[in-house]
C-alpha cells in the first residue's frame, strides 16, 4: 500500500492534554491555545469535553471556552460527550462535532465512565439520535487497542469489535487509542488490518500516547496500513486520569515533522505551531513535551 498524500491532524492537546492537568489553567489560557492552534492551521481541534466535573475537574470550563474562541470557518471544533447530559451541554455551547467513547477494554470501561462496554454502547444510541437530529457530527473513541493498565494485552478482535458498533451506530469516524502506549508497530498493523475488516480504512484514525516512545513509529507503520487520520497533542501535552503513568498523546510537533519528511501535506505551519506549544508550555512552567520543538528552541 503506498502512502497517502494528504494527512488530517486531529489536534486533542486542549482536551486529552489538558484534562490531566492537576493545576488550575484559566479560561483565557485555553482560548489563546485554541486560537494559537487555529492559526497555526489545524483543521480540526478538539477543544474540551462535557464530562463530569467530578471526574474530570479541568475541563469545567468547556463551555466557557467554547465562547470565547474564534472560530475560523472549515475548522472542526469538537469536544467528548459521555451521554446524553455531556451531548446537551455541548449542543448548548454551540458545538457542532462531538466524541463519544468507548473502550475494548471491560476493566478500562469500567474505571473511565463507571459502566461496561455494552452498557456505553447503548448510552451512546440516545446521543445518536440526537445528534443526526440537530445535524452534528459524531467520531468515536476506541481506548487500549494495543494494552490496558489493568488487563495487558487486548486482542485486536475486541478492539474490532467495538469500533464496528461505533461505525455502525453512526460514527464517521473511529480513533483507536493506544492510550498507556505500550504498542508496537508490529501489534499496529496487526492491529490495524483486523479492524479494517469490519470498519472502512478511510474512516479508521491513530491515536497512540507516547509512554514507551513508539508513537511516531507507529503512526509511520499505520500510514502503511493506509490510515491517513491522526490525533496529536501540542508539546506532547497530557496522558489520561484513568490511565495511570500514561504520558501524553504523541506531540503535533514531532509528527508533522514526519510528514514533512515524507512529503504529506497537511496545511499546519511548523513555526506558527511550535510558538503555540512554547506558549501553552510557559503557561504549565515546564519544558515542551516536542522533541522538535525543544530541539529547535536550542539552536
Ligand atoms: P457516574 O458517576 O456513573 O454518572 O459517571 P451519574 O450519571 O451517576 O452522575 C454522577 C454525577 O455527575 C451527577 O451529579 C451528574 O449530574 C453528573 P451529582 O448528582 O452527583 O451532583 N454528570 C455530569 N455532569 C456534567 N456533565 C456530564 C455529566 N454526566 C453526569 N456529562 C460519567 C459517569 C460518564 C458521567 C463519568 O464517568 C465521567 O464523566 N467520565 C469521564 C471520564 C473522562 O472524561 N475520561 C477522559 C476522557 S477519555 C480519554 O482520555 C481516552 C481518549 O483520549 C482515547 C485514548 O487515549 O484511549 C479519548
Ligand atoms: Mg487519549
Amino acid at each position: 500500500m503506498s502512502l497517502p498524500n494528504k494527512v488530517r491532524l486531529v489536534e486533542v492537546g486542549p482536551r486529552d492534554g489538558l484534562q490531566n492537568e492537576a493545576q488550575p489553567i484559566s479560561v483565557a489560557d485555553k482560548v489563546r491555545l485554541v486560537d494559537d492552534l487555529t492559526a497555526a492551521g489545524l483543521s480540526y481541534i478538539e477543544v474540551g469535553s462535557f464530562v463530569s466535573p467530578k471526574w474530570v475537574p479541568q475541563m469545567g470550563g468547556s463551555a466557557e471556552v467554547f465562547a470565547q474562541i474564534q472560530r475560523k470557518p472549515g475548522v472542526t471544533y469538537g469536544a467528548l460527550a459521555p451521554n446524553l447530559r455531556g451531548f446537551e451541554d455541548a449542543l448548548a455551547a454551540g458545538v457542532r462535532e462531538i466524541a463519544v467513547f468507548a473502550a475494548a477494554s471491560e476493566s478500562f470501561s469500567q474505571r473511565n465512565i463507571n459502566c461496561s462496554i455494552s452498557e456505553s454502547l447503548e448510552r451512546f444510541v440516545p446521543i445518536m439520535e440526537q445528534a443526526r437530529e440537530h445535524g452534528v457530527s459524531v467520531r468515536g473513541y476506541v481506548s487500549c487497542v494495543l494494552g490496558c493498565p489493568y488487563e495487558g494485552q487486548i486482542k485486536p478482535e475486541q478492539v474490532a469489535v467495538v469500533a464496528r458498533e461505533l461505525h455502525q451506530m453512526g460514527c464517521y469516524e473511529v480513533s483507536l487509542g493506544d492510550t498507556i502506549g505500550t504498542g508496537t508497530a508490529g501489534a499496529t498493523r496487526k492491529m490495524f488490518d483486523v479492524v479494517a475488516a469490519h470498519v472502512p480504512r478511510a474512516q479508521l484514525a491513530g491515536h497512540f500516547h507516547d509512554t514507551y516512545g513508539q508513537a511516531v513509529a507507529n503512526i509511520y507503520a499505520s500510514l502503511l496500513e493506509g490510515i491517513a487520520v491522526f490525533d496529536s497533542s501540542i508539546a506532547g501535552l497530557g496522558g489520561c486520569p484513568y490511565a495511570k503513568g500514561a504520558s501524553g498523546n504523541v506531540s503535533t510537533e514531532d509528527v508533522l515533522y514526519m510528514l514533512q519528511g515524507l512529503g504529506i501535506e497537511t496545511g499546519i505551519d511548523m513555526e506558527l505551531l511550535i510558538a503555540a506549544g512554547q506558549r501553552i508550555s510557559a503557561v504549565l512552567g515546564r519544558p515542551s513535551g516536542s522533541r522538535v520543538a525543544r530541539a529547535r528552541s536550542a539552536q
